[in-house]
């Protein structure tokens, strides 16, 4: 597996512009998104060709969705001096890649991607049989490549999308990787080792090419990732040559599996804008509140004195993200002893949800008042982001053999 050592490990995600988000986006993805750009170097964009991949008839709504997530990304704590926050159509070097990685790309592997007849099948009031909904995942891969990023924070859904990204970067390094000079220049790198580390390392090369044993590669990738006076490129030379393939000049990136977010709607399916049951971040808390008031709760409890399953009830599903142990003991108990009434159990929750809000809603107010600092941030990101993809745009060009120096 063609990854770079940990240390040259960068995140990169994106999102679709869908406008405001809901409290499902900042439990399952917001979160861990703030948590990661303290350890890595972070890249987030918003995905606006994506979107227009689906929403090709009608794009008026992309625009200001694109300003309205930003917000919400800044205002949940994303931070632009921590990660740089980018639109994807701002750097063209995307759709470059794009064309490139289409040359190689067996019309088989998009077609067996599972998104592809899903949304199809589930999107039928819309006509997806178009040339970009068919290449959409590999524009992903394009994405992820450009930057080289070495993890990439994502839903189950898009696992596959990432897998994909895998085997056509494993192909671009098999057909160009193969430079003029090639084993020479990786045997010259593996002599800057020293004699003992060189020897090592050949021996774990061939047990691995020979025997297959993972083990020695493992040893030899450690071996590598520990040496200090070898430069970048030559790492790269000899990660390919360990592995057999040609030099690695686009990483295979890992899918870093966002889990599941606990996060349900206030009717208990998955929080999404299209089922109608959400709070958005920025929903009042007049708003906050009446929606909470006017949840569902378990069918059976009709009358105040009737007892109820928390099972049964989405209430419940919010006390497990927002309560504490004593308050949800107080709810189990009060809710099968019919000793708290449903208005009753929901206080806490709407408490919460205010208390957690308040400060993100704080913080939007000040982008909202001031979208020049937000336009401002994403300009830079914009910069940030086409100062890498340049640079692999440049690797790469010269790999393909059109590069024209
Ligand atoms: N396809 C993703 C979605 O629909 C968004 C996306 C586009 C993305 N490019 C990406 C996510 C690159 C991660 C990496 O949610
Ligand atoms: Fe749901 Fe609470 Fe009412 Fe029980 S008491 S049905 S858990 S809202």
């Amino acid at each position: 597996m063609s990854s770079l050592p940990t240390q040259h490990q960068r995140v990169l995600s994106g999102m679709r512009p869908t406008g405001r988000l809901h409290l499902g986006h900042y439990h399952g993805v917001l979160k861990n998104w703030v948590n990661l750009q303290h350890e890595y170097e972070c890249f987030f964009f918003v995905a606006d060709w994506h979107a227009l991949t689906t929403h090709y008839e009608d794009p008026s709504m992309i625009e200001s969705s694109t300003w309205e997530m930003v917000i919400d990304w800044l205002a949940a704590g994303i931070s632009p001096g921590s990660a740089k926050l980018f639109i994807q159509s701002q750097v063209p070097e995307h759709a470059e890649l794009h064309t490139l990685l289409s040359m190689i790309t067996p019309l088989g592997w998009l077609e067996r991607v599972p998104t592809y007849k899903d949304q199809q099948e589930k999107l039928k009031e819309k006509d997806l049989a178009t040339y970009g909904f068919l290449g959409y995942p590999l524009l992903q891969s394009a994405d992820i490549l450009v930057y080289k990023a070495g993890m990439v924070p994502v839903g189950e859904d898009q696992v596959a999308h990432v897998e994909l990204t895998r085997e056509v970067a494993r192909r671009f390094n098999h057909l160009y990787g193969r430079e003029p000079g090639f084993e020479e220049k990786s045997e010259q790198a593996v002599a800057k080792m020293g004699k003992k580390n060189a020897r090592m390392f050949m021996d774990c090369r061939k047990k691995y090419q020979e025997e297959g044993l993972q083990d020695s590669l493992d040893v030899a990738k450690a071996l590598l990732d520990s040496q200090q006076n070898i430069s970048i490129g030559d790492k790269e030379r000899l990660f390919g040559y360990l592995e057999g393939s040609g030099k690695i000049i686009l990483p295979e990136p890992q899918a870093l599996l966002t889990p599941a977010s606990k996060m349900p709607g206030l009717d208990g399916q998955k929080m999404s804008k299209s089922y109608g049951n959400t709070i958005a971040l920025r929903d009042t808390p007049d708003e906050i509140d009446k929606k909470i008031r006017t949840m569902p709760t378990d069918p059976a409890r009709v009358r105040r004195n009737d007892p109820g399953d928390p099972a049964k009830c989405p209430v419940w599903q919010f006390h497990l993200v927002y309560s504490s142990q004593e308050i949800q003991d107080w709810a189990l108990e009060g809710c099968r002893s019919a000793g708290i009434g449903c208005v009753d159990c929901k206080k806490p929750v709407i408490d919460a949800v205010l208390v957690e809000l308040k400060p993100i809603q704080e913080r939007a107010r000040e982008y909202e008042d001031d979208i020049g600092t937000v336009k401002a941030i994403v300009a830079d990101g914009n910069e940030a982001a086409r100062d890498v993809a340049r640079d692999t745009l440049e690797e790469v060009r010269k790999a393909m053999g059109i590069a024209y120096l």
